[in-house]
Parts: C-alpha cells; structure tokens; sequence
C-alpha cells in the first residue's frame, strides 16, 4: 500500500520526527494562491499543445476554483503528511476530479514549480511595498512643505553644524526612500521572470511552450537555463538587501526621532497613539515605535545573512536547502510592509517644535561658518578667514553668548574689515538663506524640492 506520494519505491514509512523535520505546509501554505495560478496557466498550455485533453483541462479549472474557495474561507485541510503547499493541492485537486488531477503535473517538477510560486508571491508583495514606499514619501514631503522654513541646527558627529530647514531634513529621507522604491522596481524585473517549464533541473521531453505561461502569469521573460532555473535564489536575496537598506533609513529616521523627542532636545512630539507609558514611572511617554522599527532593521539584516548563507555552499541544481529561503523572506516582507505602514502614520503625527530647534541652533554657533564667508567676501583667504571666527567664537564662549550677540565694536577686533552688515549674516535665517544651490537647505530650493518630489510622486 503507497504511504508517500513517492513511496513505491520504499520499504517503510517515513519516520514521524523527519516528516516534520522536512514538512514545509506550515509556513509555505502562505504560496497557495500563486501555486494555484501557477498550476492553472501550466495546464492551459499542456492542453494547447496537446499533451491534455480539453476535458482534462476543464477538469482542472474546475476542481482549482474550488480549492481556491477552500483556501480563501479557510476551510482548506492542510495535511503535515502531504509535505508542501504543492503537493497538498495536487492531492486535493486529484480527490476532487480524478485523473485530470494526476495529469496536471506532466512536465513539471515541484522545483520548477516552488520556483515560479515564490516569484510570482513576491512579485505581488513588491507591488504592496512599492505603494507603501510612495505614501512614507508623500507623508514626509507634506511635513516638509509645512517646515521650509523651519531652521533647526544640522549636525555632523551629533555636533551643532550649521543651521538647515527642518523640511530639508525631511527631505533627505525622501531621497533615500525614493531609491529603495527604485531598488524594488529593479528587484521586480528580475524576479519576474518564469522557471517553469525547466521542470526537475533538465528541462523536459514533452513539447511546452514557455513564452505562453509567461504570458498567462504576465511574466517578463522566460529563464533561459533550466538549471539556474530551479536553483536560482538571487531574486530573493536581492529583494532582501533591498528590504534591508529600506529598513537602515527607517531605522536612522528612528534614531533621530527618538533623539528628537527626548528632553534635552524637545524638536518634536510624536502623537500619543505611538508612545507607551511606563509601569513604573508616571511621567513618561516613551518611543516605543521607532525604537522597535530600529530593533526590527536588525532583524531583517538577518534574514539577509540567512538567505545569501543559504545560498552560498549548494551544488547545482536544486538543493532542499532552498525550502528554508521561505520563513526569512516572508518575515522581511511582513516586517518591512508593517514598519512602512506605521511609519507613514506615524510621520503624519509629528508636531514640530520649531522655537526649540532654534534655540538650539542658537547655542551652538551654527553660523561661524557664514562668519568665515563674509570675511572671505571681504577679501581674506578662506583659511585666515576660519582663523579669525574661531578667536571670535572663543570670546563668544567666554560671554556665554551667541556670535550675533557680539557688538561690533568686539567683532571688529577680530578684523577690521567687520561692519554692521555682519549681523545678516550671523542670523539664522540669513544663513540658511545664503545656501540657495542646488541641493541646498535655502527655503527657495527646499520648496522647488517639494514641487519636484510631488510631481514625481503622482506619477507612481
Ligand atoms: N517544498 C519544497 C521547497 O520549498 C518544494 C520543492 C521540493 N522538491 C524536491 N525535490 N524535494 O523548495
């Protein structure tokens, strides 16, 4: 009597601990619609060609539709003994139509097939994030439209640099989520791309057309060797690197957050629905978000380390290693999906504090670089320049002032060429004025940025 899909071939059964040791329906069951999919347009050609009859055919549309329904209502069984999301539907459909059933997996394997269903699962996925990727934009480029204006001290080392627009600030994580959304689309073309037809690693002796299920699944192309076909894994592994450095930004966007908020800077408020309390201290609203969102960038760098370490000592062609690509890629999927999601909520919940940001650009002598530029206008050379505005800055320490508090008669000792239009320069917004190239923080550019990213997003 057979016990295993396999089994004829086997003198006992297969012991319980490596039935779940190998099973694989627990978490790949995640695949069955794009396995059914996947199923229907290899049917659809085999009975082009001629290789099924039309009733087999019809047969099996009709017997799929109704697994997808199970599937759907959760009325599905989903059997440990039958292995994988493949083999579950393939003996649910042969239990529903009989011998059309058996017929469906001519000409394929289940590596050809596994192969095309993840493709297809992320293709989908992709598209999901793609769109969540647009809408993180669209929330960080309203807050910066509202904050071209706002000046807050930029920082290199965490130390008062010069002062920017907090809409430019905005606006630097709009460029970078901008290029994972590129990254994604990239990611796509080659994911989208058909294995099947590649059948166990050799290709098959029954007369397929490819090019016609590619179609069917609106793939891209066809993979031209049938071993990298069912081996080939990179799609994943790049989409994951790609998921990895979109989840960096948010994780560097949390930091800055969780800087921002705290007391001694006070830049902003994130809205209460994103903090926790405490159970212990009553005053406190703590960051819980964006400190797990840095805590799950982490996780999912890992899932990078797990899939190209997967990858790296198989042989050709398919190995079962590759089963285990499948919990890591779907955890980075989910991870990044949830995170972009609250993240774009949450964005939308920041209240700026803008007089708090200027106090602290105030402090930190966030225009002694306008100084050295002034006195550059004025003739020195740019290194006597620096010279001259660090005894100056000394002096302003030692008054426990800013630069523009200085008299000018104080100044002027500094260098004689100083007159009373020095003080344009030394305030804040005559400095982030004064940056107007491209790329610069001047409010004129942030906000033709704002109308660049806002025509360029509409059209995603
Ligand atoms: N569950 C398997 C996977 O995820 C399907 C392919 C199995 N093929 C095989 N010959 N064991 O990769």
């Amino acid at each position: 009597k057979k016990t295993e899909a396999w089994s004829a071939l086997f003198s006992e059964p297969m012991s319980e601990l490596v039935k779940r040791y190998t099973a694989s329906v627990f978490f790949d069951k995640r695949l069955a619609l794009a396995d059914i999919q996947g199923s229907l347009a290899h049917a659809a050609m085999l009975a082009k060609q001629g290789v099924i009859s039309a009733k087999d055919h019809e047969d099996i549309q009709r017997g799929m539709a109704q697994i997808r329904g199970e599937v759907e209502s959760g009325a599905f069984e989903w059997k440990l003994d039958l292995e994988d999301v493949h083999l579950n539907i393939e003996a649910r459909l042969t239990q529903l139509v009989g011998d059309a059933g058996k017929r469906l997996h001519t000409g394929r394997s289940r590596n050809d097939q596994v192969a095309t269903d993840v493709r297809l699962w992320l293709r989908g996925e992709i598209d999901l994030i793609s769109g969540l990727l647009v809408e993180l934009q669209e929330k960080l480029v309203d807050i910066a439209d509202k904050n071209v204006d706002t000046v807050m001290p930029g920082f290199t080392h965490l130390q008062v640099a010069q002062p920017v627009s907090f809409g430019h600030h905005m606006l630097a994580y709009v460029e970078m989520f901008a290029r994972d959304h590129d990254r994604m689309q990239d990611v796509r073309r080659r994911t989208n791309q058909l294995p099947l037809g590649s059948a166990a690693l050799a290709g098959t002796t029954y007369p397929l057309d490819r090019e016609f299920v590619a179609q069917q699944l609106g793939m891209e192309g066809v993979c031209q060797n049938s071993l990298d076909a069912v081996s080939d894994r990179d799609f994943a592994i790049e989409f994951t690197a790609a998921a990895s450095i979109a989840m960096v930004h948010v994780s560097r966007l949390s930091e800055e957050l969780v800087i921002w908020m705290s007391q001694n800077f006070g830049f902003i408020k994130i809205a209460d629905r994103f903090t926790t309390g405490s159970s212990i201290m009553p005053q406190k609203k703590n960051p819980d978000v964006p400190e797990l969102a840095r805590g799950k960038a982490g996780r999912v760098v890992g899932h990078l380390m797990a899939l190209i370490t997967l990858m790296k000592g198989q042989p050709l062609a398919y190995n079962k290693d590759n089963q285990e690509d499948k919990e890591p890629l779907f955890d980075t999927v989910d991870t990044l999906k949830d995170t972009l999601r609250i993240f774009a909520e949450m964005v939308e919940g920041i209240t700026v504090k803008p007089q708090a940001m200027e106090q602290a650009a105030l402090k930190g002598y966030a225009t002694a670089t306008d100084l050295a530029d002034y006195l550059v206008k004025k003739g020195l050379p740019f290194r006597d320049a620096h010279e001259v505005v660090a005894h100056a800055v000394k002096a302003a320490t030692s008054h426990n002032c800013d630069l523009s508090e200085l008299p000018l008669a104080v100044l002027q000792q500094f260098n004689p060429s100083i007159q009373k239009d020095v003080y344009d320069a030394l305030s804040l917004r005559g400095s982030l004025g004064a940056r107007n190239t491209l790329g610069g923080t001047a409010p004129a550019q942030v906000k033709a940025q704002v109308e660049r990213h806002r025509a360029r997003l509409s059209q995603q």
